[in-house]
């Protein structure tokens, strides 16, 4: 029997902005996705990660096409050399956490170590972003590199080719995920955004400016190890992402909470309108920012984030 994991992941700075092509950082988190891999006589795959309700029945067929594709991409017959696949871990199967990535990475290293291929991490990363074709048809690549190589991501769309950094750094910094409990919907969101920056091209050009020089001081606070820098961008690019029109009542509840209860800094991360808000908190801090979003009724969870990618188990 083979085991690997891999972790999920967040957006840290730039959803949205990076639809426009501005840089955006994302990290892998502290939950993980684990796959066994073991001989059988016939292939099976057995999925036991939790999940949000529907999601993996909902995603059934998406799972299939990638797995199959994962086989193809490492040329592994599974009808020749049957094996079961189990998924499990303590990463929720959900939306916008990179859950279909995580566990495309940890199947391509579980595989990989089951079969003996000695295949290099640069080599597994396209192979998970193989596996990511069946579910997100030309996805990023941005979720399989955080799940795959861990820490930080500097990420940047081109039409020609993505620009995928990882950081390469250590650092583990605790976070409060807050979870309005909404459901966003990303293509209506990012259609609005778009009509928003048509109407009014000259504020959206001031705001882009803005998080361009941001994003960059990001990347040099991360790479000081600077938490309060971080928090302080954390802050600031919230405030952008408000301006343009993508945060809501429930986000601005959790940021306030945050901050008054000591995090360094929160925003909401991925789409907005509803999904989930993050606080940077000193390790200290963070039972007491999850207590306070409890209190107000939302969901807590403690992490940390620039997270170890894929490993052997
Ligand atoms: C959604 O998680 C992030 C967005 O930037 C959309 C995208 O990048 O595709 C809002």
């Amino acid at each position: 029997m083979s085991k690997a994991s891999a972790p999920g992941k967040l957006i840290l700075f730039g959803e949205h902005f990076v639809v426009y092509g501005l840089p955006a950082i994302a990290t892998a988190i502290e939950a993980r996705t684990t796959v066994g891999v073991e001989k059988a006589d016939k292939y099976s795959l057995e999925d036991n990660r939790p999940e949000t309700p529907g999601y993996k029945t909902e995603k059934y067929g998406q799972q299939l096409d990638s797995i199959k594709r994962i086989f193809k991409a490492m040329r592994i017959n599974p009808d020749k050399t049957p094996v079961k696949i189990a998924l499990g871990g303590n990463l929720m199967a959900a939306s916008g956490i990179g859950a279909s990535a995580a566990s495309c990475s940890a199947i391509a290293a579980a595989l990989n170590d089951y079969f003996g291929l000695g295949l290099d991490k640069e080599t597994l990363n396209g192979i998970a972003y193989e596996g990511e074709k069946g579910y997100h048809g030309v996805p990023s690549g941005i979720d399989n590199s955080c799940s795959t190589f861990g820490g930080f991501i500097w990420f940047k769309k081109d039409q020609a080719n993505n620009t995928i950094t990882p950081l390469g750094l250590q650092l583990s910094l605790s976070i409060v995920i807050g979870n309005t409990g909404i459901t966003s919907n990303t293509t209506k969101i990012v259609g609005e955004v778009k009509q928003q920056k048509e109407a009014n091209p000259e504020k959206f050009n001031v705001i882009f400016d803005i998080y361009s020089s941001l994003v960059n001081d990001a990347r040099a606070a991360i790479e000081k190890k600077d938490l309060d820098g971080i928090g302080k961008l954390m802050n600031k690019n919230h405030g952008l992402l408000r301006e343009i029109g993508v945060s809501c009542k429930e986000i601005e509840e959790l940021v306030d909470i945050a901050l008054k209860n000591g995090a360094l800094g929160a925003k909401l991360t991925g789409t907005g309108r509803g999904g989930l808000v993050i606080a940077l908190v000193n390790e200290e801090d963070a039972r007491k920012v999850a207590t306070a979003f409890e209190r107000a009724g939302y969901r807590a969870e403690m992490t940390k984030i620039g997270a170890e990618g894929v490993r052997v188990e």
